[in-house]
């Protein structure tokens, strides 16, 4: 087929997968970001900064009028009250985690709540003592553990396991994940790891990360950021121990939203874990009596340290909301045809001009495509400034990676469509891939 030809077909796939898509209408509650000429922008930056919906606007001024009509009256009186704001988010995030209300709170920063939820769970003994992650963590994962190893008085050098792909490999396989775990062995007393590994976009199988661990006398934790909303989750069920996220990805609570964090129920009401502790996590009923002992509330929220912050909280119902109406099994179903046809669409538009650093395979990534551009650092920078300047929003991870988020909520096919087409002009690769 040739270049023009191609393209007509792939457009005119997209369009009839738009047409059958019965999520589409969904899009229409976001806003879509749009050019300096104000022509719309391909976004697919979902996996970075969700789209704002738009019902989160009202939700902000809602509670700004609160505050400006009653004050202080407002932590009682508020249309939504402030002090039970968290409260609320946490079924409609529950639901998403895969978890029971009482193991899911809405609080802080994602970063926040993993050091506090190490402060419970990491309690490094003489012979178990060891934190286990993957070589390629966020750096904000690894200065974590790595100053908690410190706080406890440990080296990090002789105190951090990190698991890396094999060598010529980009992803990470379970056996060496497990062959890990059987190494270390008692010494081993954390595991810290992704859903969802940002760079590559590689999702792991949860449950079998955590019975491995568990097999091994082994607390498991979870940073789910680019996996909330993005996959459909079964914490509970799988028996993590702990997991945090931030809301402000796939989940669309703006810049900076409040994070969450879930704890498994047989931990949540032992009242003998150490923890860092705050007022927000001392009993609702009797926290206003400004009392000296710190009374346990049970479940995920006996973690909360302060009031929530609501205007942080405020856009994440008018998404959540959205969630609860979409249901993620058809919002998985949906990202794996939308991913899937992107994919099919880069290969056929840009050839062996890139290289795809996630799983091919649907099952083991969920909305996020990763790709390399072959030929150098400079040649991919220029690839993807090229990309931003025909209007498409991705973003850019060094030395050569674009990433690329079909988010099923509110992206079309057409725009995974514009997407392969735009990427192959911004290489100057027209050709399509060999057969
Ligand atoms: C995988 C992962 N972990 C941690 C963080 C840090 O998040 P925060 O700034 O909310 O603490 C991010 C932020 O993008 C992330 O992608």
């Amino acid at each position: 087929m040739s270049g023009t030809g191609a393209a007509q077909s792939l457009r005119d796939q997209a369009l009839a997968l738009d047409g059958a898509d019965e999520l589409r209408d969904f899009r229409a509650h976001f806003a879509l970001p749009r050019d300096a000429a104000g022509a719309e922008l391909a976004y697919l930056c979902g996996h970075s900064l969700g789209l704002a919906p738009l019902a989160a606007r009202a939700r902000v001024l809602e509670e700004l009028e609160d505050w400006e009509r009653l004050g202080v009256l407002g932590h009682e009186h508020g249309r939504r009250a402030w002090v039970g704001y968290a409260e609320r988010l946490a079924p409609l995030l529950a639901a998403l985690a895969g978890a029971q209300p009482g193991e899911v709170v809405a609080m802080n920063s994602l970063t926040v709540n993993l050091h506090l939820l190490l402060a419970s769970f990491y309690r490094p003994t003489r012979t178990r003592y060891r934190i286990m992650i993957e070589s390629g963590a966020f750096p904000s994962d690894r200065y974590l553990v790595d100053s908690q190893i410190r706080w406890h008085g440990l080296e990090p050098a002789a105190t951090l396991i990190e698991v890396a792909p094999r060598p010529g490999e980009e992803l990470l396989r379970m056996e060496d994940i497990d062959a890990h775990i059987g190494a270390a062995g008692e010494s081993l007393a954390l595991v810290l790891w992704p859903g969802v590994q940002y760079r590559t976009g590689q999702a792991f199988d949860i449950a079998q990360i955590v019975s491995s661990a568990h097999c091994n006398d082994t607390i498991v934790g979870f940073d789910l950021a680019h996996a909330i909303g993005n996959l459909p989750l079964s914490l509970h069920d799988s028996g993590a121990d702990f997991a945090a996220w931030c809301s402000y990805k796939y989940l669309n609570g703006g810049p900076g939203a409040i994070g969450g964090a879930f704890v498994h129920e047989r931990h949540g009401h032992d009242a003998r874990l150490p923890r860092i502790a705050g007022w927000w996590g001392s009993n609702p009923a009797t926290r206003f009596e400004m009392g000296r002992e710190f009374e346990l509330t049970p479940g995920a929220a006996g973690w909360q340290l302060s009031n929530p912050p609501v205007l942080s909280a405020a856009p994440l119902f008018a998404s959540l909301e959205l969630f609860a109406a979409a249901g993620m099994a058809r919002l998985r179903a949906k990202s794996r045809s939308l991913t899937a046809f992107l994919q099919a669409a880069l290969r056929e538009r840009c050839g062996d001009a890139l290289e795809l650093i996630t799983p091919a395979a649907g099952e083991q990534r969920g909305a996020q495509l990763s790709v390399r551009v072959r030929g150098g650092s400079e040649r991919a920078r220029r690839a993807f400034v090229a990309l931003e300047q025909r209007g498409v929003v991705a973003d850019w991870r060094e030395p050569d990676t674009i990433r690329l988020a079909p988010v099923p909520l509110y992206n079309r096919y057409l725009e995974a469509w514009r997407t392969a087409e735009e990427l192959a002009a911004a290489m100057g690769a027209h050709a399509p891939a060999a057969p």
